[in-house]
């Protein structure tokens, strides 16, 4: 745990309809239990529902501006990558104090960040980015990006019943059964499985399709149907038993697979992804217009370029009849039980980062290697710099 000598500051997120803060009176507790101090902007714990005197109470010292927790902090603690700060005049890479420690998530090999990244290096700031906890089993309590997957899985389901002008259970009348909605999930990874555990539990005749044979396992042991995609698995499975991108052929091949499912569908939930690349397109516009009238698409894929070629990121658009939703953000609009897990993540990360009171950056390790994304006036992310090398 950090010592006294270290301030952890904890800054109010400004990113529009960002909810969520990086620590929770409880994560507060624990981290100053060994001496480190804990500054808390008035105001953070807002959309999450803690106020300054649950901070107080838990040990924590409340800034009373932006400024203050800049101004006196060394190990920064955020949810969403620095933006530009309006009412500082600034940007919050470029308010953070040169050395500083920055812990968030930084989304830093997306193009957009590429500038926010290089002010990080240049103002010699060690950043982590929680997008990119690799998933073993050592890092499990610091994976961010699991705990919001299961969230967006979750409220997917939960926004289709509420915009579907339909029931999802089986519903019986005194004149006859009303069908349940039927629900194809493509990709059944974190936020796959997760739409497929809540579908099934409101009712919804639920089908599936992944190219990975262990999830496929997963989302049968869920009680789905899966729909049958003969591939070679050397062709969908690469390194660390992640997915890999398919030769263009096979993307065909899966769409026309997909097609009659698509037909049917009610509401279609696209989870498809390759770690660091841009999502493969799985429905194109000729499939949307094929839909029932009423169905809809929730295109959660979005951030990487999304699974429906017609999907905008932050968008509700209506085609034909056809909903297609690509909210952004989804894990904000479940501030209390994301904030509950995500500021867990941040805790056990930097418990993880920290020897004898003194943050200790072990750069062989594999967890480091993985998240670090500038040190030493450098960017070292892979992703990042193979996509600063491609250009926009
Ligand atoms: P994951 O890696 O656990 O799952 C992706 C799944 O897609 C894998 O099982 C993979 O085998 C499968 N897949 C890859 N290519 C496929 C193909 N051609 N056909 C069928 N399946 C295919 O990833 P996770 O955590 O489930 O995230 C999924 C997506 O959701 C990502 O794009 C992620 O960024 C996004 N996400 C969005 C959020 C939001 O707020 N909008 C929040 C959290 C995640």
């Amino acid at each position: 745990m950090p010592n006294k000598d270290i301030t952890i500051g904890v800054l109010k997120e400004i990113m529009p309809g960002e909810k969520r803060v990086a620590v929770m009176p409880e994560t507060v507790r624990e981290l100053i239990k060994d001496g480190a101090r804990v500054l808390v902007e008035t105001g953070a714990g807002e959309g999450a529902f803690f106020r300054d005197e649950d901070y107080i109470e838990a040990g924590a010292d409340i800034a009373a501006s932006t400024g203050e927790v800049y101004r006196n902090g060394h190990v920064f603690l955020k949810v969403k990558e620095p933006i530009f700060n309006k009412g500082l005049d600034k940007h919050e890479a470029a308010l953070l104090p040169r050395d500083s420690v920055l812990i968030c998530f930084l989304h830093p090999a997306n193009t957009v960040n590429h500038e926010m990244v290089n002010i990080l290096a240049e103002r010699n700031i060690t950043s982590f980015t929680l997008d990119s906890v690799p998933r073993i089993s050592r890092a499990q309590k610091m994976d961010a990006l699991t705990s919001m997957s299961t969230i967006a899985g979750y409220k997917a389901v939960t926004f289709a019943s509420d915009n579907l002008a339909r029931f999802i259970p089986m519903m019986p009348t005194s004149f006859g059964f009303i069908n349940p909605a039927r629900f194809l999930i493509i990709g059944t990874g974190v936020v796959g499985l997760q739409s497929v555990a809540t579908a099934k539990r409101l009712g919804a005749k639920v089908k599936t399709l992944d190219i990975r044979p262990e999830a496929n396992e997963q989302a049968r042991s869920l009680g789905v149907e899966v729909i049958p995609f003969d591939i070679p698995e050397t062709l969908a499975v690469g390194e660390g038993g992640y997915a890999r991108r398919l030769p263009d052929e096979w993307y065909a091949k899966e769409r026309e697979v997909l097609a009659p499912h698509i037909r049917e569908s009610d509401v279609i939930i696209l989870t498809a992804l390759i770690p660091g690349e841009v999502a493969p397109v799985l429905i194109d516009q000729t499939m949307v217009h094929e839909m029932k009238k009423g169905s809809m698409i929730i295109d959660i894929a979005v951030d990487q370029g999304g699974n429906c070629r017609l999907s905008k990121a932050g968008e509700n658009q209506l085609h034909n009849g056809v909903l297609i939703s690509s909210i952004a953000n989804i894990p904000a609009r479940l501030s209390v039980d994301a904030t509950w897990m995500l500021a867990r993540n941040i805790m056990h990360f930097l418990q993880f980062i920290t020897r004898d009171g003194q943050i200790t950056i072990d750069r062989s390790d594999e967890i480091i290697k993985e998240m670090l994304v500038t040190i030493d006036g450098s960017i070292v992310h892979k992703g990042t710099l193979e996509a600063m090398k491609s250009g926009p």
